[in-house]
């Protein structure tokens, strides 16, 4: 049995297929997660996809004294995993003090408790959106940090830098890394896990399939005059189990005391970007059913076009996303109409 590591927001969407894959790769797992956007039967399906029920905390990361309890119950943890965070960006325009407080908040806290109880590894959650519409395509890490589109995406700059300067301030006692998600989709193969959304999705690929499931009467397809190819937005879609493996490759590169500086960032994408018509396009063939969308106005706040350049996090998390945007459609309505179909 390897190390023991937190899982924060470990039932959520990404969260919930790292805990799969740390416990496949001999990892003790122990999740918190308030479960304001997820559900307790994922503790279920973790068990059912590997076998192995991982411990369960449910409360809130924003409770400081609870949060040091954990750490007090469960001593001997060698790193955390910080997924939970309010991450919708529309909702965070309305609700700014509730993402500040949320977001911020949970990650102070953690760092604080962490540093009581001498626990020494983070990997945190963060976003492509740190970079705005870049002005070089692909974007590596170095490219300049924009202003923030959303309060939500204020949080993960802001959150960034929390974590640099408390590592800066431990002096080689706290090591961390930042990973900038890309466009997380698809499903875990079983279809027992997958994303979630409560309420009418935000995101694309929830749409596209709850539209071709029949509970979304049509897809907007948010603009077709950009400048690109087909004139829809390009996003760098990434698999969420290459994602979720992307993290074991951060943790273990901690543990075994193989990272370069004690803060380090990286991007996570595949490295090829696709337009939302590709994107269809590709569910179509996977699927079989023709999706019923329509081209309206742009969305306020999306940007153009962006992809990543993944060579750092290639070379130095010796990881590399494998799957293609078709075994993310795939795997994507595999999940939909599994889930569905027990409701
Ligand atoms: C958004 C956030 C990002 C956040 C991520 C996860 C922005 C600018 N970015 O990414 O910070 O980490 O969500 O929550 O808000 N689209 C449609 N029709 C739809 C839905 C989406 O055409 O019904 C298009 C969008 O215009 C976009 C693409 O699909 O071009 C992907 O959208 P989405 O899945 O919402 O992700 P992002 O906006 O890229």
């Amino acid at each position: 049995m390897k190390n023991k590591i937190l899982v924060t927001g470990g039932t959520g969407y990404i969260g919930s297929h790292t805990v799969c894959e740390l416990i496949g790769q001999g990892y003790q797992v122990v999740i918190v997660d308030n479960l304001s956007n997820s559900e307790r039967f994922i503790v279920d399906r973790i068990e059912q996809i590997t076998g192995t029920r991982p411990a369960f905390y449910e409360f809130d990361l924003k409770d400081a004294a609870k949060v040091d309890e954990l750490f007090d119950k469960e001593p001997d943890i060698k790193g955390v995993i910080h997924f939970a965070a309010s991450k919708a960006v529309g909702e965070s325009v309305k609700i700014p003090l509730t993402y500040y407080r949320n977001n911020l908040t949970s990650l102070i806290n953690l760092l604080e408790s962490m540093s009581r109880h001498g626990v020494q590894n983070i990997v945190f959650s963060s976003s492509c959106t740190v970079y705005g519409q870049p002005d070089k395509l692909p974007v590596d890490e170095s490219a300049p940090i924009k202003p923030a589109e959303s309060p939500y995406g204020y949080t993960k700059q802001v959150c960034e830098n929390i974590l640099r300067d408390t590592i800066k301030s431990e002096g080689g006692n706290l090591h961390g890394i930042a990973l900038r998600y890309f466009n997380p989709i698809g499903a875990h193969p079983s279809g027992l896990i997958g994303e979630l959304p409560r309420g009418v999705p935000n995101n694309l690929m929830p749409f596209i399939t709850q539209t071709a499931y029949g509970i979304r009467q049509q897809l907007s397809v948010f603009g077709d005059d950009y400048n690109t190819p087909d004139g829809s937005c390009i996003r760098d879609y990434i698999h969420v189990v290459d994602l979720a493996k992307a993290h074991i490759a951060a943790i273990d590169r901690m543990i075994g005391g193989k990272n370069k500086t004690d803060f380090e960032v990286f991007n996570i994408g595949t490295g090829n970007g696709y337009s939302v018509l590709e994107v269809i396009k590709s569910f179509e063939k996977v699927s079989g059913v023709k999706l019923n969308y329509k081209i309206t106005g742009r969305r306020e706040g999306d940007i153009e076009q962006i992809w990543a350049d993944t060579t750092i996090a290639n070379n130095e998390l010796c990881w590399k996303a494998q799957l293609s945007i078709d075994d993310m459609t795939l795997s994507a309505w595999k999940w939909e109409q599994n889930y569905r179909k027990q409701l």
